[in-house]
């Protein structure tokens, strides 16, 4: 029996700042509906990943492929267009604009109502005519979120929704993104610092330290391995299989 395509892969991807790779060979394939928490501590390369999956830095090497095509290197727009959505560590709404307006701004032709999305964040649909700067943390990052689902997204790559929040609002928000996975099929990648909370929603997961994957797993076996998560997260051997 034939594999079906992926929705997203990379291959042998390298990307790093200037002439320093900072990933270097990483290699994921993930199929519809599929959340992958990218785990790994301060300055491992997830943002650097994230920010070029989604075509913001060029690659090095390798190819980032979203269903069955390849993406043309450093071209954000490109990346857009085929289905790949960021929701940057940086939440970067207009502040000065209402929710219903930053929610507009980022529409696309025959992207999801706005009324369907809303139903999602019952929270912020109350909150349209409010200034995005004048909601709480964690209501942004709905907004963020939102903001991503209202342009369609076939690939939908989340770093760090939790920056600046309490864990209580994380543990609301994680399973808003296992919903939207589960219901519209899109893959997401979810880099998360609260581990525990991340692998409770996500199928996969990598630990990435210095640049390449020192470990990588079903979600379920990540989270039952503490021990093993900890030494990968210490620098320990790498490219191990849970
Ligand atoms: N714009 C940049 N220019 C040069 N180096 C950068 C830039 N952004 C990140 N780096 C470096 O790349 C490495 C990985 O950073 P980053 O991808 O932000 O890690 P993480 O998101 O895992 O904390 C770090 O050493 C960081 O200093
Ligand atoms: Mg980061």
């Amino acid at each position: 029996m034939t594999e079906p395509t992926p929705l997203l892969e990379c291959r042998d991807l390298t990307v790093g700042h200037g002439k320093v790779s900072v990933i270097r060979d990483f290699n994921l394939s993930l199929q519809p509906g599929q959340v992958l928490a990218v785990l790994g501590p301060n300055g491992a390369g997830k943002t650097t990943l994230m920010t070029s999956i989604a075509g913001l830095i060029p690659r090095m090497a390798g190819q980032v492929i979203v269903n069955g095509t390849p993406l043309r290197n450093g071209r954000p727009g490109v990346a857009n267009r085929s289905g790949v959505v960021l929701v940057p560590d940086q939440r970067a709404l207009f502040n000065t604009l209402t929710v219903r307006e930053n929610l507009y701004l980022a529409r696309k032709k025959g992207g999801p109502e706005l009324a369907e999305t809303m139903e999602m964040f019952p929270a912020l649909a109350k909150r349209l005519k409010l200034a995005a700067g004048e909601l709480s943390g964690g209501e942004q990052q709905m907004l963020a979120v939102a903001r991503a689902l209202v342009q369609n997204p076939k690939v939908l790559l989340i770093d760090e929704m939790s920056m600046g929040l309490a864990p209580v609002i994380v543990e609301d928000l994680l399973p808003m993104v296992r919903q939207v996975a589960d219901q519209s099929k899109v893959v997401v990648v979810l880099v998360e610092q609260h581990v525990k909370l991340a692998l409770e929603v996500a199928d996969q997961a990598i630990v990435v330290v210095h640049g390449s994957v020192h470990l990588r797993g079903s979600a379920a076996e990540l989270a039952a391995n503490p021990a093993r998560l900890e030494e990968a997260y210490m620098g320990g051997a790498a490219d191990v299989a849970v």
